[in-house]
């Protein structure tokens, strides 16, 4: 450690093994100092250093080997020099897993204000208070690096669909050279000690809905050779035919030994989906956000907690669920929680779908390895997609 900041540089080398293929869906395990990631896996999102209205404990007991954290909004608050600082991130929020972030790309976009993108970076004012800041790859990398993260991303640009296809393709080509300026900046933590063998940098595939854009985009990156690979650019407004096609053209190109990973997605359906084309890592607002608001993920498909049908209803949440608070909680008390706006409305949904997305990735694994995938997403499928009640 450098006598200013005191991150810890996890050790033994980033590795990756495919241990059985059912069709295209793959069980693997990511094998990092922090422990194994058995995927297909689900990374719960704790943006600000922390999986909203969930203890840390709460995110492993359901299963989860890793988790999710933002540059975007660690580098405005508290600041990436102020973690680093305190020892990192898995010290800070107190989770000693592996810890992927990304790298900022999409949400500078999504909610920074007034920005400015050029072939250096972007400049932006931040959504707290308006100050402005700039991140470029190598920024973006080395806030990564003070964070200690375990995988990380490069910086790229995502742009919302529909768009013109120059537009999308002057944004894949752009990402395609941040890719590479990441790929430098992440060597260069490497050898001076900023990040060590048992982290990695993963590649983003950019390319809009254009199956040809999409296969340029993942050629050069793969020309690149990271140890991951991103498909990023989905779930951007293009509906979710346009997505699993668009996935299903992309994923192909990228080498059969190295994780693959669809960024922000999605819906356990979406999920099963892609699982079945070959994703191996997902992360997703869904389960926390909606839990929040008042809706469950459930084996007999979503419920809406806010609908007055519940208000008197004694019946448990999903009795076939393995988390106790929609075992044990009536739909009466949960319902009047969230009518209520009270917190403990929002910890216990977000507790049941945290672990709903766990047990369903768990159900995924158990059916490719007993080679009965298919049969078992069309049963799933059916049960869970019931209109919502
Ligand atoms: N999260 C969801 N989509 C994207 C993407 O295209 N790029 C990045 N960096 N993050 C994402």
């Amino acid at each position: 450690a450098t006598t200013e900041h005191v991150t810890e540089k996890p050790s033994p080398a980033f590795g990756f093994r495919l241990l059985t293929q059912d069709g295209n869906a793959r069980r693997s395990e990511i094998v990092t100092p922090r422990g194994v990631i058995r995927t297909p896996a689900f990374m719960p999102v704790g943006t600000v250093a922390t999986v909203k209205a969930l203890y840390p404990e709460q995110v492993r007991d359901a299963g989860a080997d890793i988790l999710l954290g933002n540059t975007y909004h660690l580098m405005l608050r508290p600041g990436a020099e102020r973690v680093a600082k305190l020892g990192g991130l898995h010290k800070f929020m107190r989770w000693e897993k592996p810890i992927l972030t990304d790298s900022g790309g999409f949400q500078v976009m999504s909610l920074g204000k007034i920005r400015k993108i050029t072939e250096e970076g972007v400049a932006f004012q931040s959504h707290i208070d308006g100050s402005r800041h700039m991140l470029s790859p190598e920024r973006s990398i080395e806030i990564q690096c003070l964070l200690g993260s375990d995988i990380q991303m490069q910086f790229d640009e995502c742009i919302e669909l529909p768009a013109e296809r120059k537009e999308v393709e002057r944004a894949m080509e752009l990402s395609l050279r941040w890719a590479e300026r990441s790929k430098r900046a992440f060597e260069m933590q490497l050898a001076s000690g900023g990040a060590g063998p048992g982290q990695a940098l993963f590649a983003i595939v950019q390319g809009g809905t254009d199956v040809e854009l999409r296969r340029r985009s993942a050629e050069a990156l793969v020309g690149m050779d990271f140890p991951g690979y991103a498909v990023g650019g989905l779930a951007v407004g293009e509906g979710h035919e346009a997505m699993i096609a668009t996935l299903g053209e992309t994923l192909p190109h990228l080498p059969a030994g190295k994780p693959r990973y669809l960024m922000g997605v999605g819906t356990p359906l979406d999920l099963i989906e892609s699982v079945r084309l070959g994703v191996d890592m997902f992360d997703c607002v869904m389960p926390t956000r909606n839990g929040r608001h008042g809706y469950a993920f459930t084996w007999n498909g979503p419920v809406n907690m806010r609908n007055a049908k519940h208000a008197e209803d004694p019946s448990p949440l999903d009795a076939l669920s393995s988390c106790p608070a929609a075992r044990e909680y009536s739909r009466a008390y949960i319902h009047h929680l969230i009518k209520s706006g009270e917190y403990l409305g929002a910890m216990i949904l977000s507790w049941v779908n945290t672990v709903f997305y766990q047990d369903l990735m768990a159900a995924m694994r158990s059916a490719i390895d007993d080679g009965r995938f298919d049969a078992w997403a069309a049963e799933t499928k059916a049960r869970i997609t019931a209109a919502p009640t």
